[in-house]
């Protein structure tokens, strides 16, 4: 019989400490992996959409009138536009699908100049996307579009 120190005490010691470490690396990477997808999503906003609805998300000029071919122009996406109005799914389904199909669907006879996105990013792209234009909200307005995703 060994006289070493019984390894029925040590094994557990082990573990505890594998867990505690396992443990902080998952909470650092929850942290980091916010941190990434908001970096990711401000880079495809502006390499996808700053060019229409503004670098800092302020939209085009005049975006409430039509232009002269009687579209719109893009909206702002901060808290002066009516973006926060929709839930994430319907926002979504705007990027992905592009706003004619959208509103072709709910018979808004309207023609759309904002394009799809289906081809190009990824579903997770999108929603890295959104979570980037959400943290441009304050938070309150962050909670009201919040409310409506059911959340
Ligand atoms: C070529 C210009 C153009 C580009 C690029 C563009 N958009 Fe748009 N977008 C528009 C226009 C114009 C509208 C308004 C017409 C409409 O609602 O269909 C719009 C509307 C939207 C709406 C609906 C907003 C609302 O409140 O109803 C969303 C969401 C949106 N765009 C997101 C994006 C995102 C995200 C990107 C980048 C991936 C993007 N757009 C790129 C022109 C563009």
């Amino acid at each position: 019989m060994s006289r070493s120190f019984p390894s029925f005490l040590v094994v557990p010691a082990t573990w505890l400490l594998a867990a505690s470490v396992a443990g902080g690396a998952l909470w650092a990477g929850c942290a980091c992996g916010k941190r990434a997808e908001l970096r990711h999503g401000a880079e495809l906003y502006a390499i996808h959409c700053a060019d229409c609805h503004g670098a800092r998300l302020e939209g085009q000029p005049d975006w409430q009138l039509p232009g002269a071919d009687g579209t719109l122009p893009a909206p702002p996406h901060d808290d002066s536009g009516h973006t926060w109005h929709h839930d994430d799914a319907m926002l979504a389904d705007y990027i992905r699908r592009g706003g004619q199909s959208v509103l072709d669907d709910m018979g808004v006879p309207m023609t759309s100049g904002m394009p799809a996105f289906g081809e190009i990013l990824t579903k997770d792209d999108i929603a890295a996307i959104l979570t980037f234009i959400k943290s441009n909200w304050p938070d309150d307005i962050r909670a009201i579009q919040a409310k409506r995703n059911g959340g």
